[in-house]
């Protein structure tokens, strides 16, 4: 992986302090949105030669992770080592996997069962895994203090104690979370429960996972990660991948298919609507599912977030084909990102669906009620402490002005208590902001903008530019814990937190 090398070229302070510098601009929002409408003349197209003129963007057909499945096995192995996948069609790419090829296995798993599986790091440096979104304790979380050495093994070995929803899995090495995902260290962790199968919904050939993650990739079809100073805005790629397949297609037949969408990529929100489909109905969030299905015309989706949907195609016909596609989200920031690639503001088709099957049953209903949450109130809260996003001094992205410190609690919390969680976002960027250990309810924010993700469970939430969000959260799992920005080149750039619940 001779890549490897080009990694950290520029230092991340250099850019920081153009970041810096630019916020001390007095006029800095006329001088940011002049750049941010020079990168909208940017391509707004996928690139058709990516790695030479023959590529064709839709002609690859989407690949379907296999799955581990716990009803029928007892214990999983996983090997973190280097491996090279067919990402486009001949040309193999250097890659990190977790069992030699992409995309890495789903795991499923049914609630109350047991979770069992062999960790060994065959990597040149330490890292460890996190099950994000999963409620496990302490020493299963995968936090960088607990990460493991070339040629160890870690047994990870816990209850499933949660509701059904889409969760993921990563690793979360100290300072190096956002490569490792970026060359494939990642993949979906679905789990079940009998309330969930009572209501029916898409499953089987019905029930497609898409890791939605964009990259850059070289004329030989390697990947690149950091090239410039301006990647520690945070790296956006122009080429899509869906479960490591650049922009594929699927053949479906005209009925309802039920999505579960993670964004892993390393910073771009996706704003997603469907070409050829007004609407669909958003039925699930990181925490699983909503009470009732909200119908959406698209639907923002943040790095990290999980969003389950219903897609109906019943009213196409064979040879229709649907693009899934991203609205570009400007209001994501106004830092210039390297201009290279399509920034945050660009239009981009991810993948096509299309039609090559009729199918008898597409009179399938959702039902109305999906689930119960009980809602938390404002004055369930026994305490309310304000995390703050900010760039100090340095050019360093940080919570509280703190650059991380794997060592240094920085929060502690009660065992069994509640409380807000005031997140305020000093920065003209938004910021993924996630919780270890925990579900929370997104209490009230203070921009316009409609995220009907917030009335569901999270563990993930976008706070806006300048935006302040308050998050409800009980803490029901002692021991320390993680808090950060989600966008990895900043969590890895110090933009983490410890939290201890005792
Ligand atoms: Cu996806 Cu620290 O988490
Ligand atoms: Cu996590
Ligand atoms: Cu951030």
């Amino acid at each position: 992986m001779n890549r490897r090398n080009f990694l950290y070229p520029f230092s991340f302070s250099a850019a920081a302090a153009i970041l810096v510098g630019c916020e001390k601009e007095s006029d800095k929002n006329t001088k940011f949105d002049k750049k941010s409408n020079e990168t909208q003349k940017m391509v707004q197209e996928p690139q058709k030669n990516v790695i030479n003129e023959k590529f064709e963007p839709f002609t690859q057909e989407l690949k379907i992770p296999k799955e581990i499945d716990f009803e029928h096995i007892a214990k999983a192995k996983f090997n973190a080592q280097k491996s090279s996948a067919a990402l486009y069609k001949e040309k193999k790419t250097d890659v990190l996997t977790f069992q030699g090829d992409l995309p890495n296995p789903t795991i499923r798993i049914k609630n109350g069962d047991d979770f069992e599986l062999d960790f060994t790091n065959s990597l040149e440096k330490q890292t460890i895994i996190h099950w994000h979104g999963l409620l496990v304790p302490e020493t299963m979380d995968g936090h960088p203090k607990d990460a493991i050495a070339t040629n160890m093994t870690k047994e990870y070995r816990y209850r499933v104690n949660q509701r059904a929803g889409t969760f993921w899995y990563h690793t979360h090495p100290h300072g190096r979370t956002g490569e490792e995902i970026y060359y494939g260290l990642a993949g979906l962790y679905i789990i079940e429960d009998e309330d969930e199968k009572r209501l029916n919904l898409p499953s089987g050939e019905f029930e497609l996972p898409l890791i939605i993650q964009d990259r850059r990739f070289d004329k030989e079809g390697n990947l690149i990660y950091k090239e410039a100073q301006q990647d520690n805005i945070g790296i956006l790629g122009n080429v899509i991948m869906v479960n490591s397949t650049p922009h594929p297609y699927k053949n479906v037949k005209n009925t309802k298919y039920r999505l579960r969408i993670l964004n892993g990529s390393s910073a771009r929100t996706y704003k997603l609507a469907f070409e050829g489909i007004e609407e669909f109905m958003l039925i699930g969030t990181d925490g699983g599912l909503l009470e009732e299905p909200i119908v959406v015309k698209d639907i923002l989706v943040a790095v990290a977030e999980r969003i389950d949907i219903i897609v109906d195609f019943k009213d196409k016909k064979v040879g229709d084909s649907i693009t899934l596609k991203t609205l570009g989200f400007k209001e994501a920031s106004i830092f210039v990102p390297n201009t290279a690639y399509p920034g945050f503001d660009s239009k981009i088709d991810i993948m096509k669906f299309k039609v090559t099957e009729l199918s008898a049953q597409n009179q399938l209903q959702i039902p109305k009620k999906l689930s119960t949450i009980a809602k938390m109130k404002a004055s369930d809260a026994s305490k309310s402490r304000v995390i703050t996003m900010e760039i100090i001094e340095g050019g360093v992205w940080t919570l509280n002005k703190k650059p991380y410190d794997m060592h240094r609690v920085d929060e502690r919390v009660k065992l069994g208590s509640t409380e807000i969680w005031e997140i305020k976002n000093s920065v003209h960027m938004a910021h993924p902001f996630h919780i270890h250990g925990v579900h929370f309810q997104v209490l009230d924010r203070t921009s316009k903008i409609n995220f009907p993700t917030d009335k569901g469970w999270k563990d993930t939430v976008l706070v806006m530019p300048n935006e302040t969000v308050r998050i409800i959260v009980k803490f029901t799992i002692p021991g320390l814990f993680l808090h950060h920005c989600h966008i990895l080149e900043h969590e890895d750039h110090s933009m983490m937190a410890n939290f201890l619940v005792e």
